[in-house]
């Protein structure tokens, strides 16, 4: 339903988003995950055809985003990260303002629709004004979904709500689920993994992992092990453990030492064998158990290891 190729935005030397592709399938609930100015919402702008790529191209169903950026747009709803919400509108005015901009059918029956399903219906003669920063979010996905599009962009719609608003907001966002294709963007990792089906992380406009929250764990899970050695000079293991292919890299920590692998293959095999070989021995290995924010920080890390092509050179 959404698919991006190759997508690129510049801001004069900053590449804020580069060459990220990825997709998100009907009924699907897609996390963009990643840290302040990683590119979410410079991505997310572009999709609604807020802004235009420098290169590459995407998506909406079956329409281009900017071959026919009528079309896509109809088929998105779009939370921005900062709702303009027209301060002296009621709630009713502001929501039937939109199913009117939109050419939704029966405008009014559609608005008390939307009020009612996110519970403001009850407010529809107030002020937006007056209504909490929660209450504004909720008019905002209400907005978004007024012409009951198919696909669903929500630029981090939690930020700045109280805890039991961003409750109801996640469980708004989980009932999209089947229904709609849902982009939602974070930087929270707790709530990429208790609400989306795969999360993207994104990292200095780059993708730096994607999967489901589940497989991007294992995938750490499998990676990343502690080993206490005996009888072997430390120097002498960290070079053992660095010649083995596979391992990505190894530090120590006192008597232990913690071993990166790049996920090509099992290297378990090898490390006790290349220890033992060298005259020493394997007094542990234990496999680190991880969660979706070793994941995110392991990524992350690495891509500030390697900064190549951030800037244009
Ligand atoms: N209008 C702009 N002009 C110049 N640079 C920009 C502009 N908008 C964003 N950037 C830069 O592009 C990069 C990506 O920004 P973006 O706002 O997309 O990140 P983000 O992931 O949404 O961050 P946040 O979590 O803070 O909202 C950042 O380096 C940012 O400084
Ligand atoms: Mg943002």
């Amino acid at each position: 339903m959404i698919e991006v190729k190759s997508l690129t935005r510049l801001y004069g030397e900053v590449i804020a988003v580069d060459h990220i592709s990825f997709k998100a399938a009907s009924g699907e609930i897609v996390g963009l995950l990643g840290p302040n100015g990683a590119g979410k919402t410079t991505t997310m702008r572009m999709l609604t055809g807020f802004l235009p790529p420098t290169s590459g191209s995407a998506k909406i169903g079956k329409y281009d985003i900017v071959e026919d950026s009528m079309e896509a747009r109809r088929r998105v709803g779009y939370l921005p990260e900062r709702v303009p919400l027209y301060q002296d509108m009621t709630v009713f005015g502001y929501i039937l303002f939109w199913a009117q901009l939109r050419q939704v059918k029966a405008p009014r029956d559609r608005t008390v629709d939307v009020l009612k399903r996110f519970d403001l219906l009850g407010r529809r003669d107030k002020l937006v004004r007056q209504l909490s920063k929660g209450l504004r979010q909720r008019l905002g996905l209400a907005q978004a979904l007024v012409h009951d599009p198919p696909v669903i962009i929500l630029d981090e719609p939690t930020i700045g709500i109280d805890p039991q608003q961003v409750i109801e907001v996640r469980q708004a966002v989980r009932d999209l689920r089947k229904s709609h294709t849902v982009l939602f963007s974070t930087h929270i990792l707790s709530e990429a993994e208790e609400i989306c089906d795969r999360v993207v992380i994104i990292d200095k406009g780059r993708i730096v992992a994607q999967g489901t929250p589940d497989a991007l764990e294992k995938q750490v899970r499998a990676n990343s092990f502690t080993l206490e050695v005996g009888r072997l000079a430390p120097e002498r293991v960290l070079e053992v453990l660095r010649a083995i292919p596979g391992v990505a890299s190894v530090k120590r920590r006192d008597a232990h030492f913690s071993v990166e692998t790049d996920g090509s293959r099992d290297v378990r095999g090898d490390i006790s064998g290349a220890i033992v070989a060298a005259g020493g021995e394997l007094l542990e290995m234990k496999q680190v158990k991880s969660s979706l924010e070793d994941v995110f920080l392991r990524a992350v890390q690495s891509a500030a290891d390697n900064p190549q092509g951030q800037k244009k050179s």
